[in-house]
């Protein structure tokens, strides 16, 4: 069973497009179909609802809390658009995100096929051709139009094929992308091994508006995960606080306080061969949660009466540190290879590298990953420059400047030395 996308735009041959969508469900995929408002005007979403048993939505105001414009594509094994319009094909070309299944299709990052149906002459037009040409070098596999008969007396290339012929190239598609994956986990360095990676920074919270917070994206830790599942771990990704596309293959729970983060770790590494702790986690917290936001006028009236200078003390306490816990809690056979993460800044006792070595020796784990922030470095940004130290070893490795995912392979090359 597969998790099919099914996007209908406003021409005519949407009707067709509930045959497809019979094939699709008769074959025991689960199927949303995303119309456009104008596929709406040919067939009424009361059709589209009773062939898909899900509900149907054209804009990303429904349902909101589940962020629909974002989950149908993430979540997507396939997306299929039948019929694509001109007015479709230009404004997928062009990127836009102005209807929830433009969004999709932006969000989407498993195949897309699209199946252009229109006027000879629109589908001839450069500006469909440049369209068209625009999306399938971007990946997105074309199923060309038929010739035939149009909606009036006219004919020419611009009909939309057969559902069968359409339901074949989803098929094709859906098997071929299995097949690719089952083959990358079979043959990659960490097949049958198990990883935990961490990413993004935790939030303390202060009160129900307010949290202690830091700069990390994400992006590094979402990389690492990517990498170890192209190369064919199974994956788990505790996630503080970030807004990234699961990778493929990847599995992703939220971890968004340190003691979150910290009760996910514990008990999925315990399993795991390798756990990679990307995360910026928090090492204090607020002692006290403020169940009511505290207010602006705090101190004012009649206990304070330190008026417009009066400002609360948010007294700290120290998050458990997860990393040394994990290593703390390894038997004989020092499983799992636990990975740290250092964000230095060079000061007055040592430079960037020497705080790196203590840290490794601190906190006991196996490789210590370190890089150098402040100044526009390492958060949020795209590249990476690393050096990786070895527990018990001079020997060091040094990565970038590259990009996230080249500093994870260097990362993973390293964990692979020691497995
Ligand atoms: O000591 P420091 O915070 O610089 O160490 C960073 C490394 O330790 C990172 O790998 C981070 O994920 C981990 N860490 C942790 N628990 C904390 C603080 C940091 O596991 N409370």
């Amino acid at each position: 069973m597969a998790r099919v996308v099914l996007g209908v735009a406003g021409g005519i041959a949407a009707y067709k497009a509930c045959s497809l969508l019979r094939l699709l469900t008769e074959n025991g995929h689960d199927v949303t179909v995303v119309p456009t408002a104008a596929a709406l005007r040919f067939v009424g979403a009361p059709t589209w609802e009773a062939l898909s048993g899900h509900p149907v939505s054209t804009q990303v105001w429904d349902d909101v809390a589940e962020v629909p414009h974002v989950r149908l594509g993430q979540a997507a094994d396939l997306v299929v658009v039948a019929p694509a319009t001109a007015d479709l094909l230009a404004r997928a070309a062009a990127g836009l995100a102005d209807d929830l299944l433009s969004s999709t299709l932006l969000t989407a990052r498993c195949p897309v096929v699209m199946a252009p149906a229109m006027h000879t002459e629109m589908w001839g037009h450069a500006a469909t051709r440049a369209n068209v040409a625009t999306l399938a070098a971007r990946g997105v596999t074309i199923v060309p139009p038929a010739s035939g008969r149009l909606t009036g007396a006219d004919s020419g290339p611009g009909r939309l094929p057969e559902p069968e012929d359409l339901y074949a190239v989803c098929e094709r598609l859906l098997a071929g992308d299995r097949r690719e994956a089952e083959d990358r986990r079979e043959a990659g360095p960490l097949a049958g091994r198990s990883v935990v990676v961490t990413a993004g920074g935790t939030r303390e919270p202060l009160d129900p508006v307010r949290f202690l917070g830091n700069r990390s994206s994400g992006k590094q830790g979402f990389a690492l995960a990517a990498v170890a599942a192209a190369r064919g771990a199974d994956v788990l990704l505790i996630s503080a606080n970030t807004s990234l596309p699961a990778p493929p293959g990847v599995t992703v729970v939220p971890g968004d306080t340190a003691l979150e983060m910290r009760d996910g770790v514990l008990s999925a590494g315990k399993a795991a061969d390798v756990v990679v702790m990307a995360a910026a986690v928090a090492d204090f917290r607020p002692r006290e949660y403020a169940t009511e936001k505290i207010k602006k006028t705090y101190g004012d009236g009649a206990d304070g009466g330190r008026g417009a200078e009066a400002a609360p003390t948010i007294e700290l306490v120290r998050n458990p540190d997860i990393l040394a816990e994990l290593v703390a809690a390894r038997g004989d056979d020092a499983s799992p290879v636990v990975v740290g993460f250092a964000a230095e800044t060079g000061d007055a006792h040592g430079t960037v590298l020497e705080h790196g070595r203590a840290k490794l020796e601190r906190k006991g784990c196996d490789l210590l990953v370190v890089n150098e922030v402040g100044a526009g470095k390492a958060f949020g940004q795209d590249t990476n420059t690393v050096t990786i130290l070895r527990q018990g070893s001079s020997h060091t490795v040094e990565a970038g400047p590259a990009s996230k995912e080249a500093i994870a392979a260097a990362v993973w090359d390293a964990v692979q030395d020691i497995l």
